[in-house]
């Protein structure tokens, strides 16, 4: 079912990369920087252990870099050899320790009290053609975690504090023509910056820009639009910088071109003269008449393609995808182009199984499939600036995005990270709302917290006129503090007071900004506190926070909730809530650490989407307790469901709204089935059945056409199934896996918050057990168009197969 969902989504993540890549050749290029790097651990603890940073002056003079890893000729021919993202966290061994941080962060070795393996330094030989000489150079770092310091050919570029938000630092000063070129990049992870696994490493995309003298400031060009009746005027802010060194006159105009690249309208020029080293922005606009909207169902986006002109010849160039719709936020709901949206939100960490943080952009597409998939609509970035790709992600699937700021601050480094957050997301169509912080609970009733949300309050607006914020308070009935302030009143938990909040604060919006947490391990069905399993049904939430049939409810039937996010849409590493050791990731999600649904999914499903949905649990592989009672659930969003064991009815019920059905079912060996009676007379069913043992692997890939760039990467998901192909719900085998051709296995999962095995293993022999009846493989490809072949195999299970057909990228215009 989801790879049938996911595969018309295939279109527009090809189209994505050309609008976004497809920068006309000697205007401005955005070249990926992935490839190639060395990367080493360094010491927190010991310079001569770091490359002895902090031995050897760095800082006397500019460019001084002896004795160090800084400098070009050191030698790092024995480091490894990588392609970025990545993310040394992961590779990492579990430890177990007391330490309530390092649990929180999924027991890895990273931060402070593990100096061997907190500080990364990379390096990256690279060549720049002489012909270029003339440009200007930048190097895009979209996220490393974090304090990095970044040199080029030995001279200091400057420090990045920040493990969220991309920085961009010009290199043009520094860059040798003639010979090779090194940067380096030290990684400093020792210091935390959430409660939550982070990763470590350079573990998004890394970009060379290389543009004109005059150009567009980076990120500097905000467009937002307005729909008045069959129109909409769209706004094309452009800031422009002259970095010669005489004074310059050019033109600024920009064009919007629809999802088939054909121009539908265009601005006036604007003639600008710059002095040297100035810059300025470019009010523009242009008129759409009978836009198509931007919405959850029609994620329609056009190109605007701002230019910059001297004469006839075009010396700048950008193509920004862009969305044209309105949001009004009100006491009684959100509205997405006039019509009332409730919130169907998931809140979600970055990191995925077998690859921690270190997403390939193609994953992002996967996990906003799998949730827009289960019906849900808003995606909250919780706690930090996201990747630029999920943005892209829900710009062209379809989902709302409230994006939020790591920290509720206003001092000059928080500002600064506030500002780059905006300026890099507002042009996205899918962030619909800004979050200023979350659970601040040193500041958020009191006056400093109302005062720093002031600010921080102010400077959206001037930002970003078109977006109001929220914050997400952990607290019930109370307004002191940033709520005083606070345009939109988020509540994380505590549904039980939204109600009363209302009736005393009757017009400000309510937004469930964390709900529910129900905790469930997936496919476990009996509480285990020595493995660490919760059931998964919707029973057990910890005391902060509710069961979904606690908050949903509640959010669906009243107007004055906007909706809410729950808690969380996939398990992360980290906090392993309601245990600690052995367990090492969390239990709050609707799937698992993969991907794979758990059974309160079907909830959410059967209340969110519109499409029929009837789910049984548990499974039926109950040997030992036959005759015993087993509870069965039924989630679905039929008017009556009847249940039938081997054929005999269990009785039929009424399916009250929002919430499931129960049955005491004697257990016997057979077939469980549930017929659903909708309301429009249809008749749908869910079957489950007592199965055999495992007689071979089913893999079910995401996709079986690559790109071969070097990027691209599939999910293929295996499960065992027993001869008649019943995929076995219990079984727990062990899986290795064989990869042929021209691609490499990236990581393995299975969804056990409790498991221990390596998620990446460097040096071959990949292998996972199932969990539960199933686990999890990413594939990443190389460069050669041709195929891939996967092969699984397990004791006693018969050998299966799974190929891909890697395609050339440059074929029909796919790639710039
Ligand atoms: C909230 C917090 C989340 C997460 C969650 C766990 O208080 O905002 O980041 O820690 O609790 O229940």
């Amino acid at each position: 079912m989801i790879k049938s969902f996911l595969c018309p989504f295939l279109f527009s993540v090809l189209l994505f990369a050309a609008g976004s890549q497809g920068f006309a050749q000697g205007v401005r290029e955005k070249i990926n920087f992935n490839e190639g790097w060395k990367f080493h651990f360094g010491n927190a603890n010991d310079p001569t252990k770091d490359f002895n940073y902090g031995i050897a002056n760095l800082f006397a003079k500019s460019g001084k870099a002896e004795r160090t890893a800084i400098e070009n000729k050191f030698d790092d021919a024995n480091w490894r050899s990588l392609q970025l993202p990545h993310d040394w966290a992961v590779e990492l061994p579990f430890v177990n320790t007391d330490n309530i941080d390092v649990k929180d962060h999924g027991y890895k070795p990273v931060g402070g009290l593990f100096p061997e393996t907190s500080i990364g330094w990379y390096r990256k030989h690279f060549s720049v053609n002489a012909a270029d000489s003339g440009k200007r150079f930048a190097v895009q770092f979209d996220g490393i975690f974090r304090d990095a310091k970044v040199w080029i050919n030995g001279y200091y570029l400057g420090t990045n504090e920040s493990g969220y938000v991309g920085f961009t630092r010009d290199i043009t000063d520094y860059i040798d023509f003639h010979h090779e070129n090194v940067m380096v990049v030290r990684v400093d992870a020792t210091q935390y910056e959430g409660w939550f696994y982070e990763g470590a490493g350079i573990y998004r995309n890394t970009w060379l820009l290389k543009y004109n003298n005059v150009h567009f400031a980076e990120d500097g060009v905000f467009v937002h639009s307005k729909v008045e009746g069959t129109q909409a005027n769209v706004y094309v802010e452009s800031t422009v910088k002259n970095e010669g060194f005489s004074e310059k006159e050019f033109a600024v105009l920009a064009n919007i071109l629809d999802r088939n690249g054909n121009t539908i309208g265009q601005t006036s020029e604007s003639h600008v003269v710059l002095q040297a080293g100035e810059s300025r922005t470019v009010k523009q606009v242009v008129v759409v008449s009978s836009p198509k909207l931007w919405s959850i169902e029609q994620p329609y986006l056009y190109r605007v393609v701002p230019v910059i002109k001297s004469g006839d010849e075009i010396i700048d160039k950008q193509t920004i995808l862009f969305g044209i719709r309105t949001v009004e936020i009100k006491a009684n709901g959100v509205f997405l182009n006039g019509k009332h949206i409730k919130i169907k939100g998931t809140n979600n960490h970055q990191d995925h199984a077998g690859i921690g943080s270190a997403l390939p952009d193609y994953m992002q597409y996967y996990r906003i499939g799998l949730l827009k998939e289960m019906g849900s609509n808003a995606y909250r970035a919780s706690h930090h600036a996201p990747t630029p790709e999920l943005l892209d992600a829900c710009d062209s699937l379809g989902m709302l995005v409230l994006d939020e700021q790591r920290l509720l601050n206003s001092s000059p480094e928080y500002m600064d990270q506030f500002d780059r957050l905006i300026k890099k997301d507002r042009n996205h169509p899918s962030v619909f709302l800004w979050s200023i912080g979350n659970e601040e609970g040193y500041a958020q009733t009191n006056s400093f917290g109302k005062r720093i949300a002031q600010t921080l309050l102010a400077r959206q607006k001037e930002l970003d006129p078109t977006r109001t914020s929220t914050y997400a308070a952990d607290l019930a009935n109370v307004f002191t503090g940033i709520n005083e302030v606070i345009p939109v009143r988020g509540f994380n938990y505590r549904q039980f007071a939204v109600a009363d909040y209302h009736k005393a604060h009757p017009d400000q919006p309510l937004l469930g900004t964390e709900m529910g947490s129900t905790v469930t391990t997936r496919g476990i069905y009996e509480k285990d506190t020595i493995n660490a399993y919760v059931p998964d049904q919707d029973l057990t939430a910890p005391w902060w926070a509710s069961r979904a049939e606690e908050w949903w409810p509640l959010a669906a039937e009243n107007d004055f909730w906007l909706g809410g996010f729950i808690w969380t849409g996939f398990d992360y590493r980290g906090e392993p809530t309601p245990y600690i050791w052995p367990n090492i990731s969390s239990h709050f999600g609707v799937m698992d650490a993969c991907g794979f649904p758990k059974n309160i999914y079907y909830y959410y499903q059967s209340w969110w989407r519109d499409k029929d949905v009837i789910h049984i649990s548990p499974h039926w592989n109950w040997t030992g307790k036959e005759n015993q009672l087993i509870k069965v659930w039924v989630n679905s969003n039929a008017k009556q469901v009847e249940l039938f064991l081997n054929g005999k009815s269990l009785g039929k019920k009424e399916m009250p709204a929002n919430k499931h059905l129960e049955w005491m079912v004697t257990y016997k060996p057979g077939t469980l089935k549930a017929v659903g009676y909708t309301a429009e007379g249809r008749k749908i069913e869910a079957i489950r059945e007592t199965t055999g043992t495992p007689t071979a692997l089913v893999l079910t890939p995401s996709k079986t056409v690559l790109l071969a760039n070097g990027q691209d990467a599939v999910v293929v998901n295996v499960s065992a199934v027993d001869s008649k192909g019943r995929e076995v719900a219990i079984a727990n085998n062990q899986v290795q896996f064989k990869l042929d051709g021209d691609a490499k296995l990236i990581g393995v999962g299975n969804g056990d918050p409790s498991s221990h095995e390596p998620d990446t293993f460097l040096s071959g022999n990949w292998q996972r057990k199932l969990f539960n009846g199933k686990c999890q493989v990413i594939i990443q490809t190389g460069k050669s168009v041709g195929t891939v072949k996967l092969t699984t195999t397990s004791d006693g299970l018969k050998t299966n197969t799974v190929t891909f057909s890697v395609a050339d990228v440059t074929e029909k215009g796919i790639n710039p």
